[in-house]
């Protein structure tokens, strides 16, 4: 039998082993609960009213993910947009059939990242990075966040050089320089997405990024058929996330865009960046917004759609170092062609231009139906030599005065002679109409669009025709 003394050694080792045991399990749960600060484990689903959801009992971070599964083993993906006292207020990324109240709520701690590199070109992709073209999984290494980076504005590259968009009209008189942002203003059915579709074809740019948002489903495909051929492909990416997708799902379609946008931007490559529509993109935000109890103040758009917009816009525009840009074209539906519109007065106040498309002239069979006389393209100016400015400065003072005296021209009240002003732009007018009329499947280079201005009001020059264009 073991003496006292030692048996008492023995038990007081044993106890020592134990206490470090628990001393290390503790740290390690201590350890395990710092990393986790902020994510319980789980919580319970006690609101769902439209779109938006309510959670208690856990708590995760504004932008990360958590995962909500309901009755037979549905789940949907969430993401918190807010909180308010102790719940979180979560917008879902699916359908949310079979959700209940006490559903699980469980933080994922994960924040959304797509999977980017040089293989997505060419393909199609949802908001969520998916592709949907049927053409397998795109497997990128690198992972890109939604979230900005903000560029400090001094350090950004002046515009200073002009891009060819290849439409005419455009090229000779709204100029537009690399890294300018601009919207494209019209009301419904008059070519906002047909113009959109030239310029992936024809614009001159290294990558091309495309951003379908919220739009019809059947023109997604009709885009990528009609719009993309094999040589646009190559280099272009479409992000769809059409009209009947979640509305977090579509505003993470503009971003995943413009992300992918910067991407190659800070890989110093010239990227072209249309997004069809940003319309549609507040709209979204404005589901979101108002689903999560924010009031509406104007039209019905609460105050957090004006603050998304110029952070959705500011992100294109010439890099930094990279030497790369981002030249965008955003589309802004003007509902019943009232240009006055809050989300399109807002989109005019913080782009870099507006090229406005009338409805007269899309009714009169005039495409692409440019209206020169309230669009206006604010890089033009710095990016022109002096003789194109005089030119355009001369199309625009013989459209104006024509405009101005329609009514009378075209009922023949204006009699000849009455001002030698009126008179030039009756003659110049039915050339001037041509100039602005281009057939969608042609490119006119910046070069010829500058030659065809001049030979309207220099007899002298080349003239340019559509023949040998
Ligand atoms: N450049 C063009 N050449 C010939 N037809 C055109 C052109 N642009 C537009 N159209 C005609 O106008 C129709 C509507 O054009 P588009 O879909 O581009 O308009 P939208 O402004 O994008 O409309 P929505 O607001 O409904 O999206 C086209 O289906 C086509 O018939
Ligand atoms: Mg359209």
């Amino acid at each position: 039998m073991m003496p006292a003394g030692d048996r008492l050694a023995e038990l007081e080792g044993r106890a020592a082993q134990r206490g470090a045991r628990w001393s290390g399990h503790l740290r390690e749960v201590a350890r395990h609960a710092e990393h986790s600060r902020g994510a319980a484990v789980h919580g319970v689903l006690t609101r769902l009213v439209g779109t938006a959801l309510e959670a208690t009992g856990c708590q995760a971070a504004v932008g990360s993910r958590c995962i909500v599964s309901g009755d037979c083993n549905s789940r949907v993906e969430t993401e918190v947009v807010g909180f308010s006292g102790g719940s979180l207020l979560l917008m879902p990324t699916g359908p949310m059939h079979g959700m209940m109240p006490g559903s699980r709520v469980i933080p994922s701690g994960r924040v959304f990242e797509a999977h980017v590199g040089e293989e997505i070109l060419g393909r199609v992709l949802d908001g969520a990075g998916q592709p949907i073209d049927g053409a397998g999984p795109v497997n990128c290494d690198e992972r890109l966040s939604l979230v900005p980076r903000t560029i400090n504005p001094l350090s950004r590259a002046p515009i200073t050089e002009p891009l060819d968009v290849g439409v005419r009209s455009i090229n000779g008189l709204l100029t537009v320089g690399r890294g300018q942002r601009l919207g494209l203003f019209a009301g419904s059915g008059v070519g906002k997405s047909m113009l959109l579709g030239m310029m992936t074809r024809f614009t001159n740019a290294d990558v091309i990024v495309v951003g379908l948002i919220g739009e019809r489903g059947r023109e997604v495909q009709e885009f990528v058929s009609e719009f993309l051929d094999s040589e646009a492909r190559r280099r272009a990416v479409v992000i769809a996330t059409p009209a009947d997708y979640p509305p977090l799902v579509r505003t993470h379609g503009a971003l995943l865009a413009s992300s992918i946008a910067e991407y190659f931007r800070d890989q110093g490559c010239h990227v072209l960046l249309l997004m069809d529509s940003l319309t549609r993109f507040a709209q979204a935000q404005r589901e979101i917004a108002l689903g999560i109890g924010e009031p509406p103040v104007t039209k019905g758009y609460p105050a957090s759609v004006f603050a998304k917009l110029p952070q959705l816009v500011e992100r294109a525009g010439n890099g930094g170092t990279s030497g790369g840009s981002i030249t965008a074209f955003y589309t802004v539906l003007t509902e019943s062609d009232d240009p006055n519109d809050p989300v399109a007065d807002a989109s005019r106040a913080v782009l870099d231009g507006h090229i406005v498309l009338s409805r007269e002239l899309a009714e009169a069979g005039l495409y692409p139906a440019v209206d020169i006389e309230t669009s206006i393209s604010r890089a033009t100016g710095s990016i022109t030599d002096a003789r194109h400015g005089a030119l355009i400065r001369k199309f625009r003072q013989l459209n104006a005065i024509y405009g101005q005296n329609r009514d009378l021209i075209t009922v023949g009240a204006y009699a000849r002679g009455a001002d030698p002003r009126v008179d030039e732009a009756i003659d110049r007018w039915p050339e001037m109409l041509r100039f602005l009329q281009q057939d969608a499947s042609r490119a006119v280079s910046l070069a010829q669009s500058v030659m065809a201005l001049s030979s309207l009001f220099e007899p002298e020059s080349e003239v340019l025709n559509d023949d040998n264009e």
